[in-house]
Order: C-alpha cells, then sequence, then structure tokens
C-alpha cells in the first residue's frame, strides 16, 4: 500500500503523513527533506540556488544531512523551493523517492509531486489544502517555538511566494492529481485532519 500526501508549505500534510504512517504501520518519507537538503548544501557552498549545475552538485547527500535543524529554517525552505525547479535535481532525486514509495509493505510519501509524478499508481493519494495566512500562522508558531524570532507578515509572504514558484514551475509543478481526494484543513484542528485523512484513505483501499 503506497499513500501519496500531496500539498502546499505549512497545510499539515507532514503531520497528516505521519499520523497515516503511524496508523497503517508504514514507513515515512518527508520528500521536502531531499529538496532541504540540497538547498543547504548549496547555500553551505556559497552559491546561488538558482544555478542548475550548483544545485545538481549538491545532490549526493547522505540521510544523515536529515537530521539537522538547519533544514527546517525558512532560508533552507526558499532556497529548497529554488533547487526543486531545476528538472536535472528532481531527476536526481527521482530515483531515491521511488524506491522509498517500491519497498514490500508500502510506505506513505508527502511532498507536491507524489501523486503526479513519484507514485502515480499510488493506492491513495491526498491533496492537503489550508488557506495562505493560515498555513503562514502554523508555520511561525512552529518558527517561534524552535526558538527564531520571525515576523508573521515575514513567514505569509514567504509561504505565498513559495505557492507562486511551486505551481508555475514546468517541471513537476504543485497540481492536485485528478484522482486525490481534497482535503483542506483551513477550519480544522491536527486531530480532526487526521481523522478525516484516514476515513478518506479508507475509502480508497
Ligand atoms: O515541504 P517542504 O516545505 O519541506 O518543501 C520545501 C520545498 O521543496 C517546497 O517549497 C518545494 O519547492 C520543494 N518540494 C518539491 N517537491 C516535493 C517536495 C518538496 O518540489 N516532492
Amino acid at each position: 500500500m503506497v499513500i501519496a500526501v500531496d500539498g502546499p508549505a505549512a497545510s499539515g500534510k507532514g503531520t497528516i503523513a505521519r499520523a497515516l504512517a503511524t496508523h497503517y504501520g508504514l514507513p515515512h518519507l518527508d520528500t521536502g527533506l531531499l529538496y532541504r537538503a540540497v538547498g543547504i548544501g548549496v547555500l553551505r557552498a556559497d552559491a546561488d540556488p538558482a544555478d542548475e549545475a550548483a544545485a545538481l552538485a549538491e545532490c549526493g547527500f547522505s540521510d544523515a544531512l536529515f537530521h539537522d535543524p538547519a533544514l527546517k529554517s525558512e532560508a533552507a525552505g526558499r532556497a529548497a523551493s529554488m533547487v526543486s525547479a531545476h528538472p536535472q535535481v528532481r531527476a536526481a532525486l527521482l530515483a531515491r523517492q521511488r524506491d522509498f514509495a517500491a519497498q514490500a509493505g508500502g510506505a506513505v510519501l508527502d511532498g507536491r509531486d507524489i501523486g503526479t509524478v513519484i507514485a502515480p499508481d499510488a493506492s491513495a493519494k491526498l491533496f492537503v489544502t489550508a488557506s495562505a495566512p493560515i498555513r503562514a500562522d502554523r508555520r511561525h508558531r512552529e518558527l517561534v517555538k524552535l526558538g527564531l524570532d520571525v515576523q508573521f507578515e515575514h513567514v505569509l509572504h514567504d509561504i505565498q511566494a513559495r505557492d507562486e514558484r511551486d505551481s508555475s514551475r514546468s517541471a513537476a509543478p504543485l497540481v492536485m492529481a485528478d484522482d486525490a481526494a481534497l482535503l483542506d484543513t483551513t477550519d480544522m484542528g491536527i486531530d480532526d485532519a487526521v481523522q478525516r485523512a484516514v476515513a478518506l484513505v479508507e475509502a480508497r483501499i
């Protein structure tokens, strides 16, 4: 069983994907971490995330990098969103994600193109979204909890810029798969959103 969870930044898709993985006893991959790892690699190399060759050179990172708290930063998210627009970067990270999805017993993956590109034959696909101000509020709280001093307006602006970049790029843009179930979490607490997600998956498997 493969469950694909896609959606924009801070929509709740990561929390929902982790909860589904626990519920069904499946391994989970947050694919945003791969792009964040490349983004951080580029920033640490003092290179430009808009430079495709420089980004490609950072695609050989090890899984150990996933535990680096710097991946959670806004700078990493911004760099991730820039490097993820490069077709060669997406191609370089494809096998890693497909292998994860293909493991015996199944998996849960969350990202932007899981249901459309990585696992088009997934058993269940969810597209999780919420209004931009609600997503910015959630992300802002997360960052404050991490001890970062950031303004809400800055986070909102960043989320809107990221939505625009992720949706308008030509390589695997953020679009809902035709056969995905839409889950709008704007007016839901996380517990309700998870319950609803399980019900939507149950209806599809
Ligand atoms: O989900 P997260 O905010 O960690 O993702 C960071 C960036 O990585 C996104 O803004 C998006 O540009 C990119 N990404 C992607 N495809 C995925 C996962 C993330 O393009 N499957």
